[in-house]
């Protein structure tokens, strides 16, 4: 298998792409991929999921602006993944890297070439919410695109903005694969969220990815510096990212036999 790389987005924040990096990372590791997720919004938080101490400062950011090799900013967590985080920067610096980025539209794909990572590699992108530069060097990067959306009419509504997104910087590329959405935190005892979550599966016309139930195993393995998988393997969030991980794997699988 070549390298996939897998892009997290959505338009709302806190819906959870950054645990869903984290935790879809544990769950590829297990199925016995080599994966690395980059984290590519300044809040600089991904690395905190791998057990990476708050005091760490390298990441990509820094490294792109220094000229510097991003291999070298590369950490391996506990459980066997790989974080390249995105760096502490100054708000100069910010500027100037978004900068870069908007100079150089294939700038990501570029550094992620460079990178010559292994053959079954799973890259996994985490991306800040809304529209933005990362936002835009993500989609034109990615094989597969997750959506996160939480089962409520906030989430929703914003939906097709994203899609819209999608169709301008993924679908016409012949390396990108399908984008698929997660609902996050879904708890079905709330007859709403139920509704919601049938109403968003028509507006994405069937394109589930999988679904994560609220559970709090995922912010207290957080508070851990675990995922999900690693601090409570029976919990139902647990076994909600293996299910995602094992949908990826399929994906992959039928555009190998496709091939
Ligand atoms: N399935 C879940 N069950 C319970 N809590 C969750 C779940 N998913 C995420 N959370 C909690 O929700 C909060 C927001 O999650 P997270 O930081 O991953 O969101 P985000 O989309 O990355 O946010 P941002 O847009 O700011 O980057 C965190 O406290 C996280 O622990
Ligand atoms: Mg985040």
């Amino acid at each position: 298998m070549s390298v996939k790389i897998i892009a997290v987005v959505s338009a709302k924040g806190g819906v959870g792409k950054t645990s869903i990096c984290a935790n879809l990372s544990a769950g590829m590791t297990r199925l016995g991929h080599t994966v690395l997720s980059i984290d590519l919004d300044p809040q600089n938080s991904l690395r905190l999921h791998f057990g990476i101490s708050p005091m760490h400062i390298e990441g990509m950011a820094p490294a792109s602006l220094a000229s510097g090799e991003w291999r070298e900013s590369i950490s391996a967590g506990q459980f066997g993944g790989f974080v390249l985080p995105f760096g502490q920067i100054n708000e100069d610096e910010r500027q100037d890297f978004e900068q870069l980025l908007r100079d150089e539209p294939d700038y990501l794909r570029l550094k992620i070439e460079q990178l010559d990572l292994p053959a079954n590699t799973v890259v996994i992108l985490d991306t800040p919410p809304g529209p933005s530069v990362y936002l835009m060097q993500a989609l034109s990067t990615a094989n597969i695109t997750i959506i996160v959306v939480l089962p409520d009419a906030a989430s929703y509504s914003t939906i097709p903005m994203i899609i819209s997104l999608i169709k301008k910087y993924c679908i016409r590329r012949s390396d990108f694969i399908d984008y698929f959405y997660l609902i996050n935190q879904i708890d079905r005892s709330r007859q709403l969220a139920s509704d919601v979550s049938d109403v968003i599966n028509l507006e994405m016309q069937g394109k589930r990815l999988g679904v994560i139930h609220q559970d709090q195993s995922i912010p207290e393995g957080l508070a851990c510096n675990v995922d999900v998988l690693n601090y409570d393997p029976n919990s139902r969030g647990a076994q909600d990212f293996e299910k995602c991980a094992q949908a990826l794997e399929n994906i992959f699988d039928a555009q190998l036999s496709a091939a």
